[in-house]
């Protein structure tokens, strides 16, 4: 039956379905067969857009034939070099003598590579940008290197606003089987090209500057409709965004023992309100349908065996799969298994290390053989942190009094400086903001001498630290006390014009502030101040709350210990109770910057 359709007046569809493949580029599984389409444009000039896989020469002829009606093409327009659309340049020129091939110099030398010429006598060759008339059609050829080869080059016709999009909106399936479009898209879209999002990403770009009302691809169905859903999938697609919620876990399991604990952990995560659980066994579920998973969801699990002192071959497989299409911006987890030396997750993490941008959830789970009690427990935990934002979102799970949750609010760094008449003196702060155009506040613990000397004195340096600050720094201000010690021994310090010293090294600015006014906040005096004077004293960048955990603090010694850890100085109090009134003894901070050590 004859494939022949109109796309638009001028424009008809001439592709085949190809419902004898087996493997789709020699590795994909295509149930639904696979689609090659080409195009006709009709007008003063005839141009034909690309050819189709070798098997359907005379079905794709007849089609042409047929939608040509007697009349003869001016030009094959070649957008992609890959055999599935090239093999019938030459069947195609031996038919019609007359036309000439449009390319750009990478479809030729590729050309040459593959057929032993590149048809000199009837060469266009088309620079990026470059545009082509047929009468009332007006093509303009745009590059769209590595999507999904270098030579690859998309065709916008403005006159019917129809973009021809080479291997882009492409999927898997034939025409003549009906079925959802981003299922079979993605698994297309991520075995295929999922390496190169930066390049569809700019082709997207490109896309944005024009009006599109059709997307004619190389495979899979036109697109006449809701385009911006197409193009939004794309998007989130290229540029390695989470499009659906819910957590996929993928494993494998030798004698069923892995298998049992990813079970327990599916349950779980539903029980916490995970929206979406997709369970892979890696040993018989489609790889390219693991592989679509993996990106399509922001958490994954990877569950499985060491093997051979390395892991499970379907998950080394299944890895190096991701790895090399970019894998990125994802929370992972482990769940290792191994009867005598468990290395599963060292090997997994690895593997993952050139990966940007993946958040490791905790904790690892271990198993010796078989899942014990323990392994159940820290399972719960697992289940725990990868439902947070979820059990977060519901009123019924969620922590409603969670004051960490401040913590997650961002602070600078700075060292506040001031003098009580007969010595200098400095504390650490990271409650400086500036609160309108010419208005800083600054919140100053009461406890701090440096308090009671700005009430006293009106006046205040705020240092900015940067990120070169050592931890001494923090020491030097932040754990002692200007009234029994000179915090500023020993060091080289400026001074401003208020005759307040300043740093010398490890800031990046400092300002001079007057106090105009303060407010008493139980705890804190909140200082609202005009600035005297301002200096950058360096470009380096500003030291955050969150750098300096991350960065600078050092971690603190907890193995082996029982009991909190404080948060800003590493203090450790052992004991099972810390008391709600419990100040730290190095630097002053109360309970609730102590967390249990685990
Ligand atoms: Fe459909 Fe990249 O060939």
């Amino acid at each position: 039956m004859s494939t022949v359709k109109k796309v638009t007046d001028s424009i008809i569809y001439v592709g085949v379905n190809d419902h004898k493949i087996d493997l789709f580029e020699g590795q994909y599984d295509v149930p639904n067969g696979m689609a090659y389409n080409s195009y006709v444009i009709l007008d003063d000039k005839i141009a034909v857009m690309d050819t189709v896989d070798i098997n359907f020469t005379h079905e794709w002829l007849d089609n042409l034939a047929e939608a040509l009606n007697g009349r003869q093409p001016d030009y094959l327009i070649v957008q992609h070099m890959e055999p599935d659309h090239s093999a019938n340049i030459q069947n195609f020129v031996n038919t019609y003598p007359g036309a000439k091939i449009v390319g750009n110099s990478k479809t030729f030398t590729m050309m040459a590579q593959f057929f032993g010429h590149s048809f000199e006598d009837r060469q266009v060759v088309v620079e990026n940008g470059g545009t082509l008339s047929l009468g009332k059609h007006q093509l303009t050829f745009v590059f769209a290197p590595m999507v999904h080869w270098p030579e690859v080059m998309v065709t916008y016709d403005s006159t019917d606003k129809v973009l021809f999009s080479a291997d882009g909106f492409g999927k898997f399936g034939a025409l003549d089987v009906e079925e959802e479009w981003a299922c079979e898209a993605r698994r297309y879209y991520f075995g295929i090209v999922g390496k190169y999002g930066a390049q569809v990403q700019k082709l997207l770009q490109a896309a944005s500057t024009l009006d599109i009302q059709k997307i004619c691809p190389l495979h899979g169905p036109i697109l006449t409709e809701n385009l911006g859903y197409y193009l939004d999938l794309y998007n989130t697609w290229s540029s390695y965004g989470i499009e659906s919620d819910g957590i996929v876990i993928a494993y494998t399991s030798v004698y069923g023992n892995t298998k049992k604990a990813v079970e327990l952990l599916a349950e779980k995560l539903k029980a916490k309100g995970c929206p979406k659980v997709v369970v892979n066994d890696l040993a018989r579920v489609d790889m390219a349908e693991a592989v679509e998973d993996a990106f399509r969801y922001g958490k994954i699990v990877l569950a499985t065996t060491t093997y051979n002192a390395g892991i499970f071959p379907w998950m080394r497989e299944f890895i190096d799969h991701l790895t090399e299409r970019n894998f990125s911006n994802k929370k992972v987890a482990f769940i290792e298994n191994g009867t005598w030396a468990p290395m599963a997750h060292k090997v997994m993490k690895g593997m993952l290390e050139g990966c940007k941008n993946l958040v490791f959830a905790e904790p690892v789970v271990t198993i010796k053989s078989a899942m014990n009690d323990a392994n159940k427990e820290q399972l719960e935990a697992l289940a725990d942190d990868l439902c947070q934002d979820y059990l977060a979102r519901s009123p019924q799970t969620a922590k409603k009094n969670d004051m960490t949750a401040l913590f997650r609010l961002g602070y600078g760094l700075y060292v506040v400086t001031c003098n009580d008449g007969k010595k200098d003196n400095g504390l650490i702060v990271n409650t400086v903001s500036q609160v309108s155009d010419n208005k800083i506040a600054v919140c100053i613990n009461k406890r701090n001498y440096s308090c009671h000397v700005i009430e006293q004195s009106k006046e205040l340096n705020v240092n900015c630290l940067s990120v070169d600050a050592p931890f001494d720094i923090f020491k030097r201000f932040g754990f002692q006390s200007g009234r029994t010690v000179d915090k500023f021994q020993g060091m080289e310090t400026a001074k401003s014009d208020n005759g307040l010293p300043f740093l010398t090294q490890y800031i990046n600015a400092v300002l001079s502030l007057k106090v105009e006014n303060q407010v008493d906040l139980d705890s804190h005096i909140m200082f609202i101040c005009s600035v005297t004077e301002a200096r950058v004293t360096s470009d380096r960048a500003t030291m955050t709350y969150t750098y300096y955990q991350e960065n600078v603090k050092p971690k603190p010694q907890t193995e082996g210990k029982k009991g909190w850890v404080c948060k800003i100085c590493g203090y450790i109090y052992e004991g099972e109770v810390l008391p709600d009134d419990f100040i730290c003894p190095l630097c002053k901070h109360g309970a609730a910057d102590f967390e249990k050590i685990k």
